[in-house]
């Protein structure tokens, strides 16, 4: 069944008020709904109320049993008048709910995670999100093993029942869409705060978890403070709760949810201490915390008409936490993780079978299209209306946008339009970046003539499945040019919006060679070819005054070096070594600039750059720069260990980039073939007193063969056994291992006595991790094929939108040689096959044959 934009209808029937009533129990709660519904127009219709795996013990209309029948898993009941009262009562059983959808339990906590399509196994309801209800629950349960109850809004009302049961009921003033729904009940504590409002409301902020994690919940407090700050700052906007919860799951399909007032997280991302979480990790909570705040205004007060409106509350929460981030630390280091980011997963997705516009045509599963594409491309696509308004405009943008559709649902159109209204700007032929799939491609050529250069700069749009032509589009380009000679800019930076195929500049008044600097802060999220000669791009990577261009400079030559050494063609490690030893010499640079600069492209960013992918002669090209940048530059890799080596852990920009750079050192110590590298990372291992350090040290003895590796894995694995967030990265490391019995080595992981498909965090941080090794991956057998294959088939029997993830790696098989393509398909075919297949798996491997 697929579900198609064009086919959106209003709704038939909406509900103003809705009061539910839980008995909760993980083995049969039950639960009543009274719904006061409206109908919406002149029309017929009978009321439908959504279910999934429901059963209605009994439906009344106006206080009397109604007739009703079903359709398929829907409740469908006629009524004649314009206002009715329906209640409906069913059971439900979290503790069977695997699929950690609709109402769960997750290690003795009861919990809801609804979007998109959740609540619908709850209760019946017409669980769409352009239908706005105001909720009361009322919840009562065993108060000894769910002492806290907590709901969406306001707790108005709580008490004791007889047997060892009480109850507590909670009253949301907000309208909203179903799927911001929200419940919990658990042995939980709080880390508590308050923030007080521009307006000078006071709110009581609760960080809930189970009560060892309580001393890790610090940084996420912190952080919400922070957030709650910076979105009166920069946006206006004001938190309008009295209070503000979050819990903590361990069990969890994604990073978290948005609920009003009731945000529930997988603990990852909200856990943080200096000796289980990374500097990574503490930036990830930050992040997301702020997130999934932000959507208080990005997603609740103004949420979705529909699921293909997605990108309209997900692309531009997340420019709003990236631009949050950015202003916590380095927003050029920031911008930089950005980009890699969305290369590795975007840019890899939108050159696939799965590839889609941010604002989709069509769905089978809508679970399938929480992707890169909405989130990350969507944020792009905010971040350039930005560029090209400016922030004041922008933000006169967002203030409409916020003011007119409060308490609506709306559209991407309406948003684009508020930029229209505010910016002064048209931008129709800027909306292809909603409707067009596929990485734009800009070639850009710099001719010099006497004291003149032209710039030519030509655009095309690849095919994507279902879109086989594609209109030019509207792509911001910052650019500057830089004298070859004296590294002086010949003119100021320019803002081009290159609309058609083809456009040409002109700059005059040039007195020495100019050297092209473009897309600088990687102002359209594209993929920008030049001519520009190595001597050119390490000029660059020295001397642009944009440090994202610096760095991409950096990138594109070291890039050229691999794929030419890839190709067979001939190249010369020379420059990448020069411009290398340069950055790290440079002592004007944050750290932890440095070390993204230095850092070679993954494996697979490399592999994205051929038409038929080997990952043997990559991973090849790429250990022999590697070794040659770690022999060449012996002494500098050493003194940047050194030098960034001793001091007790903090978490600061300065702190995180002297991690960060004496780890990227320690890699290339280890690259190098040192013979004391090993014992060097063991004693950082042993002496570290954070995570980062100790991870990064298990991270490179991984990769070799030393005795020291199986020391550290044996006792990282007795430290933390007990920890399952840290245990994940135990996993994590050795999927990710480059070396050549991985793929072997990820079987037996697979059968560890830790091991379980029923958590989410673990099953990624095996199968998850793998999927993205790719020499591991794509081992000439065939072996990581049928491991991914067979472990996702086993997950996809319980949870099916954690399975469906997993997918897209073996989705890429045009990419590769005919033998490992027939074998990837083998695999695809054998899933498709497969009895009982969920729809969510079905979609991604039928279009990934397709
Ligand atoms: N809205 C949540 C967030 O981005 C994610 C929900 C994911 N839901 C899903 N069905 N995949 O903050
Ligand atoms: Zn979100």
């Amino acid at each position: 069944r697929v579900t198609r934009r064009e086919d959106y209808r209003e709704p038939d029937w909406l509900v103003p008020e809705i009061a539910l009533d839980f008995e909760l129990d993980p083995a049969a709660t039950r639960v009543r709904a009274a719904l006061k519904v409206t109908r919406n127009g002149g029309h017929d219709r009978p009321l439908v109320l959504m279910g999934d795996g429901l059963e209605p013990l009994a439906v009344r209309v106006d206080g009397k049993d109604a007739a009703w029948t079903m359709e398929g898993p829907d409740l469908v009941i006629a009524l004649p008048g314009a206002a009715h009262r329906i209640e409906t009562e069913v059971v439900i059983a979290p503790e069977r709910n695997t699929q950690l959808q609709g109402l769960y339990a997750s290690g003795g906590i009861l919990c809801t995670q609804c979007e998109s399509e959740g609540f619908r196994r709850i209760t019946f309801f017409p669980d769409r999100p352009d239908v706005l209800t105001k909720y009361r629950v009322r919840m009562a349960a065993e108060k000894a093993r769910y002492p806290v109850l907590l709901a969406n809004g306001d707790p108005v009302a709580q008490g004791d029942l007889a047997d060892g049961r009480h109850w507590a009921e909670w009253h949301d003033p907000f309208p909203k869409p179903s799927y911001l729904f929200a419940l919990v009940a658990g042995d939980l504590v709080a880390n508590r705060g308050s923030f007080t409002t521009m307006s000078g409301r006071e709110v009581q902020l609760g960080i809930w978890v189970r009560e060892p994690d309580l001393a890790k919940t610090d940084h996420a407090l912190h952080a919400l403070k922070l957030s709650m700050a910076w979105d009166e700052k920069v946006y206006g906007r004001e938190y309008d709760l009295d209070v503000f919860n979050i819990v903590a799951v361990d069990d969890f399909n994604f990073g978290a949810m948005e609920n009003k007032g009731l945000n529930v997280f997988n603990s990852r991302y909200i856990l943080a201490d200096p000796d289980t979480a990374t500097d990574w990790d503490y930036d990830a909570v930050a992040a997301v915390v702020a997130h999934e705040y932000f959507h208080n205004w990005s997603g609740n007060r103004v949420t979705c008409r529909d699921w293909f409106q997605l990108s309209l509350k997900e692309g531009f929460t997340v420019f709003r936490d990236q631009s949050f981030s950015a202003d916590q630390g380095s927003a050029a280091v920031k911008r930089i993780e950005d980009v890699r980011g969305l290369r590795a997963s975007q840019f890899q997705e939108d050159a696939g079978p799965l590839a889609h516009p941010v604002r989709p045509d069509s769905y089978i599963e809508i679970s399938n299209f929480y992707t890169a594409t909405i989130y990350n491309k969507g944020a792009e696509v905010i971040r350039m209306m930005a560029t090209i308004l400016g922030p004041e405009k922008f933000r006169a943008a967002t203030d409409i946008y916020f003011d007119r559709f409060d308490g609506t649902a709306a559209t991407c159109e309406d948003f684009v339009r508020c930029m229209e209204e505010a910016g002064g700007v048209d931008l129709a032929q800027f909306r292809l970046w909603y409707s067009q799939a596929g990485t734009p491609r800009v070639s850009a050529t710099l001719a010099q003539d006497g004291g003149k250069a032209r710039l030519t700069l030509k655009q095309t749009v690849p095919p994507t499945p279902g879109q086989p032509e594609k209109a030019p589009m509207v792509l911001p380009l910052k650019l500057k040019l830089f004298g070859r000679v004296t590294g002086r800019a010949l003119c100021d930076e320019q803002l081009v919006l290159l609309n058609r195929p083809e456009q040409e500049l002109v700059f005059g008044n040039l007195t020495e060679p100019p050297v092209l600097s473009i897309n600088r802060g990687f102002s359209a999220p594209v993929v920008v070819e030049t001519d520009r000669t190595p001597d050119q791009l390490a000029f660059l990577s020295a001397h642009d005054d944009d440090p994202f261009a610096r760095y991409e400079a950096m990138q594109q030559l070291m890039l050229d070096t691999l794929t030419a050494a890839v190709r067979g063609a001939p190249f010369d490690h020379g420059p990448v070594i020069e411009a290398v030893r340069n950055t790290l010499a440079d002592t004007r640079l944050d750290r932890a600039f440095v070390a993204d600069a230095v850092l070679l492209p993954s494996d697979s960013f490399i592999g994205d750059q051929m038409d038929i992918v080997d990952p043997e002669a990559i991973f090849r090209a790429r250990e022999a720069l590697r070794r040659e940048l770690a022999t060449a530059l012996a002494g500098q890799w050493r003194d940047a260990y050194e030098a960034n080596r001793a001091n007790r852990f903090e978490y600061s920009p300065a702190a995180k980039g002297a991690r960060r750079i004496k780890n990227v050192a320690l890699g290339y110590i280890a690259a190098s073939g040192a013979a004391d590298a090993p014992a060097l990372a063991f004693r950082q291992f042993e002496g570290a007193d954070n995570m980062t350090d100790r991870q990064a040290a298990l991270g490179t003895l991984v990769n070799g063969r030393s005795d020291e590796r199986a020391a550290a894995l044996a006792a990282f694995y007795d430290r933390y056994r007990g920890n399952a967030l840290v245990l994940d990265k135990w996993f994590q490391t050795q999927a990710l291992s480059t070396r050549d019995d991985t793929a072997e080595a990820v079987e037996k992981l697979a059968a560890h006595p830790d091991f379980t498909l029923a958590n989410p965090n673990r099953a990624r941080s095996v199968i998850g991790a793998f999927g993205v090794n790719q020499r591991a991956f794509h081992h000439p057998s065939g072996r990581g094929y049928r491991f991914v294959a067979d472990q996702l088939l086993a997950l996809d029997r319980i949870n099916p939108q954690t399975a469906a993830k997993l997918l897209p790696p073996l989705g890429r098989w045009r990419r590769f040689d005919a033998e490992r393509a027939a074998r990837m398909r083998a695999e695809l075919e054998r899933i498709v096959a497969t009895p009982g297949l969920s729809k969510d798996t079905f979609e991604q491997a039928s279009k990934s044959l397709d």
